[in-house]
């Protein structure tokens, strides 16, 4: 059993598909064990994405993702991480596959809907980042 960390991202949660969204994440068989609303602020957006700082999108992302609530949660179900990855879909949506959440419902490859861990390690510090212990309930 292994634990991911998702992000609804606000193209999506301006759409009111948080609830589908989420329904497609526990289609493929990924039990939400912590959820929670909130909106991130600059200073988080920057850290959370620090990996990305040099990129010529950094600054247009970290707006994005301040522009409106998101929905943090974590994830949990065998091989969650490449199953969550999977369910999302190619980072542009063009190149996503039929039925994932990036085909249905991204508006372009910086509105892509959803965000997921891409290794162990990192699904770890993400979810420390957002969710205390005691939130995690399996
Ligand atoms: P995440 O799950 O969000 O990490 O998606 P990913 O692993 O498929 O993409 P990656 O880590 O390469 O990029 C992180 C995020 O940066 C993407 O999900 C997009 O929201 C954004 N991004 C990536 N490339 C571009 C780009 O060319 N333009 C813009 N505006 N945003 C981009
Ligand atoms: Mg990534």
């Amino acid at each position: 059993i292994q634990r991911t960390f998702s992000i609804i991202k606000p193209d999506a949660t301006k759409r009111n598909l948080t609830g589908a969204i989420t329904a497609k994440l526990e289609e493929a068989g990924l039990r939400v064990i912590a959820s929670k609303r909130i909106r991130m602020t600059l200073e988080q957006a920057q850290t959370f994405y620090g990996v990305h700082k040099d990129r010529p999108f950094f600054g247009e992302l970290c707006e994005f993702m301040t522009s409106e609530p998101v929905v943090v949660q974590v994830l949990e179900g065998e091989n969650a991480i490449a199953k969550n990855r999977e369910v999302m879909g190619a980072t542009n949506p063009a190149d996503a596959a039929p039925g994932t959440i990036r085909a249905e419902y991204a508006l372009s490859v910086g509105e892509n809907s959803v965000h997921g861990s891409d290794a162990p390690e990192t699904a770890a510090e993400e979810i420390a980042y957002f969710f205390s212990g005691l939130e995690l309930v399996g």
